[in-house]
Order: structure tokens, then C-alpha cells, then sequence
């Protein structure tokens, strides 16, 4: 069969990002522009600045990734964007910038859902197997989902209120930890100990995530501790709730692997760069006598590489080829 090439577009939040993927695995080429250091500045990311600087930067991201690939613009295949979830200004970026390029070099265009791009970041290291089950974790997104091939998802469970991420960032503003919170969160708690009692989400059977219950304790908490003027130990308390999110996230886990036999489990999203996570997750999946795909750091955070990845099956089966109506959505779930 013919090699595939896509030329894939990512703007979805902090990460001006574009790839050239061959056959849904080969990463030609990438380059991934960060705004990380502006944003942090405002202590987040601010949607409006985030916008403005995708724009500006989108060309010379394209300069430089052709600059490092030996495939030229009008030999791709097929051009792909991510059309949501993510900030509106920013996947508009993208998306314009996407039709242009395929009205240019008439090349058909394909929308990406963002999710689903983090769940086929694992096809470019390793090649996802099914029946799976994917732990989808991000700072708009706690799903579990099953796949039973290509683009064949059942949504099993979600959050009820917050996304792990969002309950990182949160926590970690509320410590005075700075932008991004996540990483810092977790940097604190590799040299603290689980000394604070926080409240565990609900224990029912379900599939389904709370966060909300545990990021309003140490909101609290730390509102206590200062009106009495007691310190407070910041790695003590990272680690503390760092144990109490990933518990949550290894208990419905368990219980969708009692449920159901999977070849395979996969970690997707910004939060599955946490290498606590990530042990943790491993051991459990062992122990179930199944294997854990987890991609590699660069492919974990927001890239385009792997929204080349998710479009390459769509290109293959002819799905979700758009035309230049295409507009962005901010938020839709992985099943969508
Ligand atoms: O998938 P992603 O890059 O963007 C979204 O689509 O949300 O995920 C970003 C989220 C943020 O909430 C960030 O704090 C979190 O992932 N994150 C982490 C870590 N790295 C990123 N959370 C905990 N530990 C990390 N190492
Ligand atoms: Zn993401």
C-alpha cells in the first residue's frame, strides 16, 4: 500500500504545534512552539494572549518544520486539525490555518478531536491493541474509556465535577505553587510525605470520577492552617494529595479491569506525564496480567504528532473529511 503522509495542525491550548506523520506512526517531523513561560507570568494560560501568539507564530512553525522534512507541503496526503475540545481562539487558529493550506494544495482536510489524538499518542511508540481501556486524564477530561477498534469507543465513566488536571492546577494555585501547577505539584511531592487526612472521593461502584470534594479539603485546609498561623509542610501536602487523586484514579481502574479481560491499557492526556501516575497505573495493570502503553514524555503534553496519528485511520476509512465549514467546539468528550 501507498505511504500516507498528513500534515497535522495543534493549537488547542498552549502549544502552537505541527507534524508531519507517515502511515499514522512515523513522525517525519514535529515542532512544538511553547507559550508556556508568557503564561506564566499570569499565573495560567490566558485564552485571548494564547490566541494572538498561535497566530503569530503558526508560519515560522511551518518554516521550520519544513525546513526539517524531506516531504514538501504538496506531497501530503491529507491535512488535519484539531477542532476540540480547547480554547475556541486558539483551535480557530488552527482550523483557518488548516483550510488554508487545503485549499491551497487541495488536499482533503480531516477535524482531530484532541482526546482522541492523546489515546492514539501511544500508536507512534508502541501499536494499541483491543479490546482496550484508555485512562483519559487532562485538565478538562477524566474518562475512562473502552475501544474495541479503530474509532469504536465506549465512554464507561467520567468525572461528576472537576478533571484530575484541573484540581492539580487548583491545588497547586492555592499552595502559591506556580504556573504550570501540575508538574510543580508533583515535583513537591516526590520529597514530602502522606501526613495530611484528606477526604477520599465517594467509594461507590461506579465508573465514574469526583474531584471536587478533595480540591475544596485542601482549599480549606490551607484557609485553616493560615487563620491560625500554623505552617503548613507544601511537600507534605502535595504528597498528600497527590496519593488521594491517583487513588481515585487506581480504584475505578480496578474495577473496570475486574469487570472486563483487555489486551491492553492506555494513559492519555496532559496528566499521564505524572510518573507517580505512572508507576502506579503500571503496577495495577500488572497485576491484572495486562500491559500499560503510556507514550513517551514529548508525545504525552499537547503535540501534533499524535492528532496525525488519530487522522490517519479516519483518512484510511474516509471519516470525518470536512469541508471549509468546519468550526471549533470547546468542549466535547473522547467518545464524541
Ligand atoms: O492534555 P493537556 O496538555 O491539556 C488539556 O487538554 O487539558 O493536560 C494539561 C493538564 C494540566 O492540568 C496540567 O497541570 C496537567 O495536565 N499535568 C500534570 C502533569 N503534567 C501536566 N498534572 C500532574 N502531574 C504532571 N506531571
Ligand atoms: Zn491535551
Amino acid at each position: 500500500m501507498k505511504d500516507v503522509y498528513i500534515l497535522a495542525v495543534e493549537t488547542s491550548c498552549d502549544e502552537t504545534s505541527l507534524a508531519i506523520v507517515k502511515n499514522g506512526k512515523d513522525v517525519v517531523a514535529m515542532e512544538v512552539y511553547t507559550q508556556m513561560d508568557t503564561h506564566a507570568l499570569y499565573g495560567g494560560v490566558v485564552p485571548e494572549i494564547a490566541s494572538r501568539m498561535h497566530t503569530e507564530a503558526i508560519t515560522l512553525v511551518l518554516e521550520s518544520l519544513l525546513k526539517k522534512s524531506n516531504i514538501k507541503i504538496d506531497q501530503v496526503d491529507a491535512v488535519a486539525v484539531t477542532y476540540a475540545p480547547g480554547l475556541m481562539g486558539g483551535l480557530l487558529v488552527g482550523i483557518e490555518f488548516a483550510k488554508t493550506i487545503s485549499y491551497i494544495y487541495n488536499k482533503p482536510l480531516i477535524k482531530v478531536n484532541h482526546m482522541v489524538g492523546h489515546i492514539y499518542a501511544n500508536n507512534i511508540e508502541n501499536q494499541l491493541e483491543f479490546p482496550l481501556l484508555a485512562m483519559v486524564v487532562s485538565g478538562g477530561h477524566t474518562e475512562l474509556v473502552e475501544m474495541n477498534g479503530d474509532y469504536d469507543f465506549k465512554l464507561l465513566g467520567a468525572t461528576l465535577d472537576d478533571a484530575i488536571g484541573e484540581a492539580y492546577d487548583k491545588v497547586a494555585r492555592i499552595m502559591g505553587v506556580p504556573y504550570p501547577g501540575g508538574p510543580n505539584v508533583e515535583k513537591l511531592a516526590r520529597d514530602g510525605n502522606v501526613s495530611y487526612q484528606l477526604a477520599k472521593p465517594v467509594n461507590d461502584n461506579t465508573l465514574n470520577f469526583s474531584y471536587s470534594g478533595l480540591k475544596s479539603n485542601v482549599i480549606n485546609l490551607v484557609h485553616n492552617y493560615k487563620q491560625r498561623g500554623e505552617e503548613i509542610n507544601i511537600n507534605d501536602l502535595a504528597a498528600s494529595f497527590q496519593y488521594v487523586a491517583v487513588d481515585e484514579i487506581i480504584r475505578k481502574l480496578s474495577i473496570a479491569l475486574s469487570n472486563k479481560k483487555y489486551k491492553m491499557v492506555v494513559l492519555a492526556g496532559g496528566v499521564s506525564a505524572n510518573q507517580y501516575l505512572r508507576n502506579e497505573v503500571d503496577k495495577l495493570v500488572k497485576s491484572y496480567g495486562t500491559i500499560l502503553a503510556v507514550p513517551r514524555m514529548l508525545y504525552c503534553t499537547d503535540n501534533a504528532a499524535m492528532i496525525g496519528a488519530a487522522a490517519y485511520p479516519l483518512f484510511i476509512n474516509g471519516k470525518n473529511i470536512v469541508d471549509f465549514s468546519l468550526n471549533a467546539k470547546s468542549h466535547i468528550s473522547t467518545t464524541d
